[in-house]
């Protein structure tokens, strides 16, 4: 993954993207996707001037960000586990590795371990349904997970 570029450039970078959907309607989420793909999160400090060129008030925008999960606020861990919470992984056992992978983490969905070796996020299917539960790990999914196969794939990334 690409090192994101330094909050220092932030409002140079971000005035290129307000200018890249100044004709764009309803541009907020676009605007927030680009800046999330830009930095890898939300920066605290891109929120004013969002807001600013929008016209819409802060706490608009933060609750914005914070309804939708797929927007970080924080940036995320080096490693990136999500957990498939969907029913057809569920009733193959898939809740035993929801439980297995927050205790072994000691964080719960969204958050990032306090090393930032690794951020647990939910998932609601990962394709793999008559195979499950399943995970994804870095981009790389994973079928008929355990909590066995959990501890593995942690070591593998040593989480
Ligand atoms: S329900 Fe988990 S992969 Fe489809």
């Amino acid at each position: 993954m690409p090192t994101p570029p330094a909050l220092a450039d932030l409002e140079g970078r971000l005035g290129a993207i307000l200018a890249d959907h100044a004709a764009c309607e309803g541009p907020l989420l676009p605007i927030l996707h680009a800046v999330q793909a830009e930095w890898g999160h939300v920066p605290q400090e891109a929120l004013p001037i969002i807001a600013g060129a929008l016209n819409i008030s802060r706490a608009e925008l933060h609750g914005v960000v914070s309804f939708y999960h797929d927007f970080r606020e924080a940036p995320a861990g080096r490693h990136m586990l999500k957990v498939c919470r969907a029913e057809a992984c569920q009733a193959r056992g898939g809740r035993a590795v929801e439980d297995a992978a927050r205790a072994r983490l000691g964080i719960d969905w969204h958050e990032t371990t306090a090393t930032g070796g690794m951020t647990l996020e939910p998932v609601y299917c990962l394709g793999l349904c008559a195979t499950g539960p399943a995970v994804m790990l870095d981009g790389r999914v994973v079928a008929r997970v355990d909590e066995a196969r959990l501890d593995a794939l942690l070591a593998e990334v040593e989480a």
